[in-house]
């Protein structure tokens, strides 16, 4: 949920300032920009070296960072790059301060340009915790539009046991991305409907037996995520495999190619966005044994019919405002491959990927793809995750519906 956002993490003089370096490394995990700012007393915790390798980004923490220059650090620019602001460890001392609009360092001035939404941990001791005067600054933080990610519960950094700890950064993190998963409302797919195929299919010889392939569904998965991500109404036809989706996908489990076909088929004239991301088997045995096939002395022969094509059936179909995308996995001729099952299937947009590249196609959490669009426009990307692919695919089609 976190990827290509800008998050600025406050970090101030608590116990539990050593715990930042976790949570910077889970959001540039979740594929988050992050800086840091730290006040002076947040240093005595943890070094700004740390925070700046994990972050990438050096760490800022005086107004004027170099006075022989004149370069200072500009706590507006950094507010307004800011997609989110944490505050994490939020010390009684700074929620103090954020309270009554005190701005004497570089974080505190941060947080009264900054626009976007803001976010605060508290980490304390539980009677400071429980004192009626961070209450009532916590209670004002709040009226302010903040929004106070709440203090847990267990061993304090003092001995005493109770409330002040700060939320665990796994929990602060999955707060952030329950939290923009409310936002996607306002996101710019909202109101789509997407159907995506992802996985492989198996066709079955005998109870026991199929013949399948080693798709994942990893890159449909992604686009599904992504799109529900941007707000649009998901539904992911997926193959068997152990990967699983968010949950406020809408998913439909299939196994074999006509499973797929048939499920594929009643969706899609609902839908606006169609992605067939699926590695669908073109053959089937013509006949599958009802009992395992025993072992006999010679060859086994299993005739092979074709299955349906998805593909071709539907855009058949196809209306005006419907847009329909198709994957190529190629081993050879792999531009004239796909740009001539752009043509057949008419496609707006087909996604090639090439087994001769390193990394990409199956089994892989890369993928190095190619964009040929139906009016031939074609544009190369390089190795990525299939999460940051998805985005790629996410701007080309929105580029196109727009
Ligand atoms: C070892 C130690 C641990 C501290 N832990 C906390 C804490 O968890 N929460 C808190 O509000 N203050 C804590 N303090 C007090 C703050 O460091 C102090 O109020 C400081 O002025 C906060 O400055 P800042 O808010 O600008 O970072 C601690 C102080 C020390 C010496």
């Amino acid at each position: 949920m976190l990827q290509h956002k800008k998050i600025l993490l406050g970090v101030t003089g608590s116990i539990a300032a050593y715990k930042a370096a976790l949570l910077v490394r889970l959001f540039v995990k979740a594929g988050a920009e992050v800086k840091v700012i730290m006040t002076d007393d947040a240093q005595d915790f943890i070094t700004p070296l740390t925070l700046a390798t994990l972050s990438k980004h050096p760490v800022q923490s005086n107004f004027v960072a170099d006075y022989a220059s004149g370069v200072w650090s500009n706590h507006v620019d950094l507010g307004l790059w800011a997609d989110y602001f944490i505050i994490a460890p939020a010390t009684g001392n700074t929620i103090a301060k954020m309270a009554h609009g005190q701005s004497d360092n570089l974080l505190t001035a941060t947080y009264l340009s900054a626009r976007c939404p803001v976010f605060v941990a508290p980490a304390m001791d539980l009677d400071m915790w429980a004192h009626p005067s961070t209450q009532a600054n916590i209670a004002t933080l709040t009226s302010y539009g903040n929004t106070i990610i709440d203090v847990e519960e267990g061993e304090l950094a003092s001995g005493l046991e109770g409330k002040g700890r700060m939320a665990e950064p796994e929990h602060i993190v999955a707060f952030l991305s329950n939290f923009e998963k409310k936002n996607i409302k306002s996101a710019r797919f909202a109101g789509k409907k997407v159907l995506i195929s992802a996985g492989p299919t198996r066709e079955a010889i005998d109870p026991v037996r199929f013949i399948s392939n080693h798709s994942t569904g990893r890159m449909g998965i992604e686009l599904a995520e992504a799109f529900l991500q941007q707000g649009a109404q998901v539904t992911l036809v997926k193959g068997p495999t152990t990967l699983t989706a968010d949950s406020a996908i809408q998913e439909v489990n299939v196994s074999s190619a006509q499973d797929m076909f048939e499920a594929v088929s009643s969706h899609f004239p609902t839908s606006d966005i169609t992605i067939m991301a699926a590695a669908v088997g073109d053959y089937t045995p013509v006949e599958t044994s009802a009992t395992k096939i025993k072992k006999k002395d010679g060859n086994l022969t299993i005739e092979l019919e074709r299955t349906k094509d998805i593909l071709k059936t539907i855009s058949a179909s196809k209306k005006g405002h419907q847009l329909l995308v198709g994957f190529a996995l190629e081993t050879n001729n792999e531009l004239e491959n796909a740009q001539r099952k752009l043509a057949s299937k008419n496609l707006d947009l087909i996604v090639l990927n090439s087994l001769n590249d390193k990394g990409a196609g199956f089994k892989h959490n890369t993928n190095k793809v190619t964009l040929i669009d139906k009016h031939n426009n074609i544009t190369n990307f390089e190795l990525k995750s299939k999460e940051e692919v998805a985005y790629d695919i996410l701007d080309a089609i929105h580029e196109m519906v727009d």
